[in-house]
């Protein structure tokens, strides 16, 4: 979080995003709808995406990875003008709850193509999935197999199954949204493998199709992946040895999108990493992206309330949205772009400064210690780079209603979701009576 000069300005990250344009006259555009209009109309904070994004990242993906399958990761952003957006593209689905699902399904997902990872599945979302015919569950511990063979076999059914292999390896990200690590929550440690997916292929409620791996997200080298790959090759190899049959292997998401400046991997050069570690071992693969599919499609549209100069170290900008809303900087320290909406304020020369929300937590920035173009009562500011974990992470804390969200397609800003009213946040409250 340290500040750099090396930092790109506004300019430079305008610049580096398709999606974005300063105009002359109507200042920022996403996707050629000018942000000032959106903030005119819905009032701020609004998440606004951009559809042409989502499609054309959509595409780049499918066309990096021919004849593997790409399932979208729902967590990343499940608002079903999305999910619309990214259906018609023929991606397939990840979720990782009951909720998803439902979202998937009601977005007409095919549930062939849909894949459901986590944890913690119960009886009842393992129901659910068998009565939508989910195309494969990936099965994280020993304890979960039994129960997905018993209700497969309580419903006369075989399920298709993965084992998530947990391949002991660490993504370099961040310590949070780690997941292949020893330790970590997730998957079956690499060497109870061998015996489990034994043991799988004879229970009576298992089709065992293959084995799953993810190592985590915002995954900046292809190392980790590689490491990961190659263990679950070698794994896949020695099932076979074992007269186990292996037909699929999901290799999980997690590739990075630059929200600063890193670099990061092309998905091509993922694409090779997985095609060069399972070459020749005729697999189904599929892959389960979702950061750089949404990330890059949204931003968060915000409003300066008043800047704090005196007695600050630098000047405070405080704004309208903060960590209920987007909480990635408060969690992680995570970095996202900070730009002016009017085109004067690009001309300046930028300053030191920090951006808070209103909520009463240390932790509530949005940006820490940065160069931004001075910015004035009311200045509209666009937070980059919010479409994947975003809006969907967002909590009413401090009594905050969940922000508007828009989508523009064509030039054209259409809202998706109307900012939530204060009464509704206690609608469904209930005081018990005590009588007095
Ligand atoms: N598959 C599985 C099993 C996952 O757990 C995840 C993400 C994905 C796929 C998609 O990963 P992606 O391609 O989006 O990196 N809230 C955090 C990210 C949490 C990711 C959780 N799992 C953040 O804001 O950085």
């Amino acid at each position: 979080m340290t500040p750099s000069a090396a930092d790109p300005d506004a300019a430079a990250l305008i610049a580096a995003r398709p999606a974005l344009r300063m105009h002359v006259r109507d200042g920022l555009l996403l996707e050629d709808a000018p942000l000032a209009a959106i903030a005119a109309q819905h009032g701020t904070p609004t998440w606004v995406y951009g559809a042409g994004t989502l499609r054309a990242r959509a595409r780049l993906l499918t066309q990096a990875f021919p004849g593997i399958a790409v399932h979208y990761a729902l967590k990343a952003n499940d608002h079903l003008a999305v999910l619309a957006v990214l259906r018609c593209e023929s991606l397939g689905a990840d979720i990782v709850s009951a909720g998803e699902m439902m979202r998937a399904v009601k977005a007409g997902f095919p549930a062939a193509r849909t894949v459901f990872s986590g944890v913690g599945k119960t009886r009842q979302d393992l129901e659910r999935a068998l009565a939508s015919r989910l195309g494969q569950i990936n099965v994280e511990s020993a304890e979960e197999l039994q129960l997905v063979s018993d209700v497969g076999r309580a419903e006369g059914v075989r399920v298709p199954v993965a084992l998530r292999v947990n391949p002991d390896v660490d993504a370099g990200t961040h310590d949070k949204i780690s997941t292949g690590r020893k330790g970590d929550k997730f998957g079956i440690p690499l060497q109870d493998i061998p015996s489990l997916y034994e043991h799988a292929a004879r229970l009576p409620g298992i089709d065992l199709r293959g084995l799953a791996v993810h190592i985590g997200s915002q995954v900046l080298a292809l190392a980790p992946y590689r490491a990961a790959y190659g263990k679950l090759a070698a794994l896949v190899r020695a099932l076979r040895a074992q007269g186990l049959g292996v037909h699929t292997v999901d290799c999980g998401g997690g590739l990075a999108v630059p929200y600063r400046n890193e670099t990061v991997p092309l998905p091509e050069a993922w694409a090779a990493t997985i095609t060069n570690a399972f070459a020749g071992l005729d697999l189904a693969l599929s892959i389960e992206p979702g950061r750089w599919i949404a990330a890059p499609a949204g931003i968060l549209l915000t409003r300066v309330i008043r800047t704090r100069r005196h007695g600050m170290v630098r000047p405070l900008h405080i704004v309208d949205a903060a960590m209920n809303d987007l909480a990635r900087p408060a969690m992680y320290g995570a970095w996202h772009g900070v730009v002016p909406v009017s085109p004067i304020a690009l001309q300046a020369a930028p300053e030191a400064a920090d951006m808070a929300g209103p909520v009463c937590e240390s932790g509530d920035f949005l940006a820490h210690d940065r160069l931004i173009p001075p910015l004035e009562d009311d200045s509209l500011v666009a937070i980059l780079d919010v479409g994947a974990y975003g809006a969907v992470m967002s909590s009413s804390y401090n009594a905050r209603p969940a922000a508007a969200q828009v989508m523009v397609d064509a030039g054209t800003a259409a809202l998706i979701r109307p900012r939530q009213a204060v009464e509704d946040l206690w609608r469904t409250e209930l005081v018990p009576n005590r009588g007095s």
